[in-house]
């Protein structure tokens, strides 16, 4: 049976701060505290699995046994269908440049260059979030949203984060970084893995 989120302290498994504030915000109108893993000095493990939904668990676990509290993680990523759902799970990484630094700018480029080596490449893409909520005792629910769209060239619109600017999704004409922040927020894969959980775990 699905297990419901009680009252009282929350972990938010990412020692991210501009995700913190946003999955604060989406839990806003439910009777839980988030508390940060980065504020309670909890370790970060390794994204060692292959799914996101894997890498969810992972963290999600991890801090809700450090912490002996519920937890909460999430794993997200682009997905471009011609290039075998590549960035996928590695999309943090494809921004790594050879010194070390990360430039989103040129993860798109990666991808359009990828794309530019193939013989017309569908343009296909999809964003993935994989939400995760863990407990101590190692009890797991698990929630994975998508938006669909095409990979736009070049880049449009500084609004957004990541690969927002190369991603326009199915509905409409602007890229996410075109779009305002909330309606990005209404449509996106976060905003439909969030949707999942709170249908499932909080109502
Ligand atoms: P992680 O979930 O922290 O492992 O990061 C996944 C990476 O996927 C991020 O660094 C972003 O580059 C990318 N990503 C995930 N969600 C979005 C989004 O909504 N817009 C743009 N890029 C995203």
């Amino acid at each position: 049976m699905t297990r419901k989120i009680e009252q009282g302290r929350l972990i938010v498994a990412s020692h991210n701060q501009g995700k913190v504030v946003e999955i604060g915000d989406l839990l806003r109108d439910f009777k839980v505290e988030p508390v940060s893993a980065g504020a309670l000095g909890l370790p970060e493990p390794d994204e060692t699995e292959d799914s996101f939904i894997g890498n969810a668990q992972l963290k999600a676990l991890a801090a809700a046994r450090a912490a002996n509290l519920p937890a909460l993680a999430d794993d997200s990523g682009l997905c471009v269908v011609a290039l075998n759902n590549d960035p996928g799970i590695y999309s943090a990484r494809w921004a790594e440049k050879p010194d070390g630094t990360r430039d989103f700018y040129f993860a798109m480029e990666q991808v359009e260059a990828a794309l530019a080596k193939m013989t017309a490449p569908t343009r296909e893409a999809f964003f993935v979030c994989a939400l995760c909520l863990a407990w101590p005792d190692g009890h797991c629910e698990t929630f994975e949203g998508r938006v669909d769209g095409t990979l736009v060239w070049p880049p449009r619109g500084d609004k957004g984060f990541g690969y927002d600017p190369v991603f326009l999704p199915a509905k409409g004409n602007l890229t996410f970084g075109e779009m305002e922040p909330e309606d990005k927020h209404a449509m996106s894969h976060r905003a439909d893995a969030f949707a999942q959980l709170v249908a499932a775990c909080f109502e």
